[in-house]
């Protein structure tokens, strides 16, 4: 298995969550339920929200770092739009990134890393879904594990970053105590103050969630 020139094991708070990815693959396989998503329709309107980041045209060269890459789905979903795309993939779950492996073997511009964090800079960054499962980790401590996060996405991309989380507007009735609800607006401000002038907050796309897309200016 290949590793990332930087951090390459899953610091301990995160064994936990690499271990419920791990048997959510083992249950499932390489696919939208193996990586807790309800379907391959919602895992692929998040992509499609994710991508609007992208303001490269299509027939250009750029590089992506997909922070909880899971099996590769999103290699899938760019490589269709952006056939130039240089991928690479990010998992704490060492059983992820050999399944991602096994799946694009012949991609020849990808590459997938058990890491928590990017081992190179790439143009944009991407996380879909890694801060959902938060386990028994109290809310505070993983507001702070998000925001460390943020500022990785921030330091590893060079024209931009963009993310998800599930939204504290959820319906009550329908939160589980095992994953984590942000508040889309402390995030945004977060986001703001910290990284960038020109962050999109989409909350609008029919899912218990939000996508924050934050644009660097060159
Ligand atoms: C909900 S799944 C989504 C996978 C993929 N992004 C997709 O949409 O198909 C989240 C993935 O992120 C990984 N993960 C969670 N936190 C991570 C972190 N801090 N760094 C790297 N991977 C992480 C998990 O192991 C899991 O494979």
């Amino acid at each position: 298995m290949a590793n990332a020139d930087l951090n390459q094991q899953s610091p301990a708070p995160l064994a936990d969550v690499a271990d419920y990815y791990t048997d959510t693959l083992n249950r499932h396989g390489p696919s939208a339920r193996g990586v807790d998503w309800n379907g391959e329709e919602s895992q692929n309107l998040r992509f499609t929200q994710l991508a609007r980041l992208i303001n490269t045209s299509a027939a250009d060269a750029f590089s992506v770092n997909d922070l909880g890459c899971g099996y590769g789905a999103l290699l899938n979903f760019l490589i269709a739009q952006y056939p130039a795309v240089r991928y690479q993939g990010y998992d704490i779950s060492a059983k992820m990134i050999e399944a991602a492996q096994t799946r694009h073997a012949s991609a020849g511009a990808a590459r997938f890393f058990h890491a928590s964090k990017p081992g190179q800079r790439a143009d944009y960054s991407f996380a879909s879904g890694i801060f959902n499962v938060r386990l028994d980790h109290p809310d505070s401590e993983w507001r702070d594990h998000v925001l460390q996060t943020l500022d990785v996405l921030d330091r590893s991309s060079s024209r931009g970053f963009a993310f998800n989380c599930l939204t504290s507007y959820s319906d009550s009735g329908k939160m589980r105590p095992y994953l984590y609800y942000a508040d889309p607006c402390d995030l945004f401000a977060h986001c703001k103050r910290a990284y960038a002038r020109d962050v999109a907050l989409l909350h609008d796309y029919g899912l218990y969630e939000f996508t924050l897309l934050v644009r660097k200016t060159l």
